[in-house]
C-alpha cells in the first residue's frame, strides 16, 4: 500500500481473495455472498442450515464462476467453529476476509418475543450465545487464522439498528410479521451494541496485524411485514421507507476491499438517516 497514482476502480477487486460469510443463507446472507462472490471473491457459505449451504455454494460457483464451499456450522460451538476454518483453509489456502453475520430472532417465537418483565434468563442466554457468543468465537478462530497468515485481514460484523438506539415502542402496536405481532426484544439491543463494542476493541487489539475490523449497521429490511409496520416504521424514517436487502451489500463490499484500507474501527449505519434525527 502507498500513496502513487492507482486505480480507484481496481481497489474494489476481491478477486482471489477468500471469504468466509456466517448466517450465509439468511435473508441478508444470500446477498451478500452474492456482492462479493460477483466482485471475485471466493466464498465459505456458513450456516447452521447445511443443506441450503451447499445449494447455495453451488449456485455462486455456476453464477459468479468462483470457488464456494457450503459448510454447516453451529458458530455456538467452539468445536464447530475450529472444524469450519480448518476446512476453509484446506479449500482455499487462507482466509482474507471474515464477515460474522449471524445474529437475529431464536426459533421460539413466543418466548423471544415476550414481554421485558416476563423475559426469561434461559432465552436471554439463548439470543446472547448466538449473537455475541458465537461472533467472539468465530472472531477468535479466524482471526487467529489470520494473524498465523501474517497478511492482514478484513473482518465485517452485522450489528443493528437497535444496538445504537431505541425501538420507538409506538410502531408496534398493529405491526405484525409471520403472522404474528412483533417487537424488538431488550436482548436484541444488547447483544448488538455488543457486537459493536467488540468491533471497536479487535479494531484497536488488531491494527498493528493489518487486520480491519469494521461493522455494518442495517436498519429495518422489508422482508414482509404487514403494511401498518412498514408504513410506520417508514414514517420515522427520513428516507421514507424500509430498507430493501440488496442496499446493505455494496458497504459491505466496500468494507471488505482495498477501497477502504484506512478504515477500521467503524460502524456503518445503513439506515435510511434514521439515526440522524
Ligand atoms: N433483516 C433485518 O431487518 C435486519 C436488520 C438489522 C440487522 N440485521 C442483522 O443482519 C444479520 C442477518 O440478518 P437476516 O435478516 O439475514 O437474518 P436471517 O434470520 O434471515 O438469517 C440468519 C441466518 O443465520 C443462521 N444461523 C442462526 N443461528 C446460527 C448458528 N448458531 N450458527 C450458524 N448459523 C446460524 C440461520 O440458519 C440463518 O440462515 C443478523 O445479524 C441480523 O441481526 C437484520
Amino acid at each position: 500500500m502507498s500513496d502513487t497514482p492507482t486505480s480507484y476502480r481496481k481497489k474494489f477487486d476481491l478477486a482471489g481473495r477468500n471469504a468466509i460469510v456466517t448466517g450465509a443463507v439468511g435473508i441478508l446472507g444470500k446477498r451478500f455472498c452474492n456482492g462479493l462472490a460477483e466482485f471475485g471473491a471466493n466464498i465459505a457459505v456458513v450456516d447452521l442450515d447445511q443443506s441450503n449451504a451447499a445449494t447455495f455454494a453451488d449456485e455462486l460457483n455456476k453464477t459468479h464462476r468462483v470457488k464456494a464451499i457450503g459448510l454447516g456450522c453451529d458458530i455456538t460451538d467452539p468445536a464447530s467453529v475450529a472444524a469450519t476454518v480448518r476446512a476453509t483453509v484446506e479449500a482455499f489456502g487462507e482466509i482474507n476476509i471474515l464477515h460474522n453475520n449471524v445474529g437475529g430472532k431464536t426459533p421460539d417465537r413466543d418466548k423471544f418475543f415476550a414481554s421485558f418483565e416476563t423475559y426469561s434468563l434461559e432465552e436471554w442466554r439463548r439470543v446472547m450465545a448466538v449473537n455475541i457468543d458465537g461472533v467472539f468465537l468465530v472472531d477468535q478462530a479466524v482471526g487467529a487464522q489470520m494473524v498465523k497468515q501474517a497478511k492482514g485481514g478484513s473482518i465485517i460484523h452485522t450489528a443493528s439498528i437497535y444496538g445504537v438506539m431505541a425501538p420507538d415502542q409506538r410502531i408496534y402496536e398493529g405491526s405484525e410479521y409471520e403472522g404474528r405481532g412483533i417487537n424488538s426484544p431488550a436482548v436484541y439491543s444488547a447483544s448488538k451494541a455488543a457486537v459493536v463494542g467488540l468491533t471497536k476493541y479487535l479494531a484497536t487489539y488488531w491494527a498493528d496485524k493489518k487486520i480491519r475490523v469494521n461493522c455494518i449497521t442495517p436498519g429495518g429490511v422489508e422482508s414482509g411485514q404487514n403494511e401498518t409496520f412498514k408504513r410506520k416504521y417508514g414514517a420515522r424514517v427520513p428516507l421514507g421507507r424500509m430498507a430493501y436487502g440488496e442496499e446493505m451489500v455494496n458497504a459491505l463490499v466496500w468494507l471488505a476491499s482495498d477501497a477502504s484500507s484506512y478504515v477500521t474501527g467503524q460502524n456503518l449505519m445503513i439506515d435510511g438517516g434514521l439515526s440522524a434525527w
